[in-house]
């Protein structure tokens, strides 16, 4: 291989430039020419990719978002869009693909490596819900700031005798809302995998006032079946909750920002070694936080299902609330 391309796609997460310039430094190492593609799949299409140089990447491994921008593209989820992105990256004798991004992004990988594109995916994205590794790249930055904030909440809830609701990003995985809420404090949490109905969050309010809490924070994830306004009108006219009911929905803050230090490793690590997997003739792979190794693992098994929850986690969640 003499000349391979990295992008990035989807939602951007903390952690996405920092396994760009691993991708590129490590390719200067192995004498490969590596092309930046601009806008994810949007660039695979128009042909929108140039050599990056390793100044190119310099001074951008604390920097959040992504300097390759990233796009959303509907054209590439046709098998029609697939032939023309292949094309696009033939015509420019690209020989292998490096994909960051979340689950919708490595579908897009699978079906080049289907083609018979040899594809390395790297799973960035702040929900963590591709199975089969760890820890994806951008949630822990997301995390830390999804906890500034519940922190800083939970001080003015308790001083005017609260209760918030608060809205954390994730789609449909709960990872992020069960552990900002153990993380956190939360008195109640309510995500897809296990979802608190407004009913019971009725309750468990009202029971918190009565033991004479201060305040009181519940986590909702994005991915619940009601919407925390609805919620929120909800207990709003309930009698017995006791607490003033105020909202928070931290939205696109949680995935901005500088990434954490465990975010610059897992995404260094995870950068290298996908060039390595490539240079090794491994493709419809992802690079895998497998214990402390950086594993390849068929994409198929990343994306077949949301990543579970450990079980224990919501019973963690439950006793320290207490
Ligand atoms: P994320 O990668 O963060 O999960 P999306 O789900 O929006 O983000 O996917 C990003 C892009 O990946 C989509 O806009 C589309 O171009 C491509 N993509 C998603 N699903 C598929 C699919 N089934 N086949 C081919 N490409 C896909
Ligand atoms: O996948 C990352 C994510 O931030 C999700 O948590 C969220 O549901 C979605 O992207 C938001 O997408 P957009 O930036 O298009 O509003």
């Amino acid at each position: 291989m003499k000349r391979i391309a990295v992008m990035t796609s989807g939602g951007d997460s903390p952690g996405m430039n920092a396994a760009i310039r691993a991708v590129v430094r490590n390719g200067l190492e192995h004498e490969i020419e590596v092309w930046g593609v601009r806008q994810g799949y949007a660039g695979i299409l128009s042909g929108d990719m140039h050599k990056l140089t390793s100044f190119e990447v310099s001074g951008i491994l604390q920097r959040g978002g992504t300097i390759l921008q990233t796009a959303r593209n509907e054209e590439f989820k046709t098998p029609a869009g697939q032939q023309k992105g292949l094309r696009q990256l033939n015509q420019r004798g690209i020989e292998g693909l490096v994909c960051i991004g979340g689950d919708g992004s490595l579908k897009g990988a699978l079906a080049l490596h289907r083609l018979g594109f040899p594809v390395v995916g790297v799973p960035a994205s702040i929900d963590n819900d591709l199975d089969g590794t760890n820890m994806s790249i951008g949630v822990d930055t997301a995390m830390n700031t999804i906890l500034d904030s519940l922190d800083r909440i939970r001080d003015t809830a308790s001083s005017h005798t609260r209760a918030f609701l608060i809205e954390v990003m994730g789609r449909n995985c709960g990872y992020l809302a069960i552990m900002a809420a153990i993380l956190g404090g939360a008195e109640i949490v309510s995500t897809p995998e296990r979802e608190i109905s407004m009913e019971e969050i009725g309750k468990s309010l009202a029971d918190a006032y009565l033991r004479g809490k201060s305040h009181a924070v519940a986590v909702i994830a994005e991915g619940v079946s009601y919407d925390i306004n609805e919620l929120a009108a909800y207990l709003r006219g309930k009698s017995d909750v006791g607490f003033d009911i105020r909202l928070s929905i931290l939205g696109h803050v949680q995935r901005g920002g500088s990434p954490s230090a465990f975010d610059r490793l897992l995404a260094t690590r995870m950068g290298v070694k996908a060039l390595e997997f490539l240079l090794e003739g491994k493709s419809g792979v992802m690079t895998a936080l497998d214990g402390r190794e950086i594993s390849p693992i068929p994409i198929e098994d990343a994306i077949k299902r949301i990543r579970p929850i450990n079980p224990n986690y919501f019973d963690l969640a439950r006793i320290l609330a207490r």
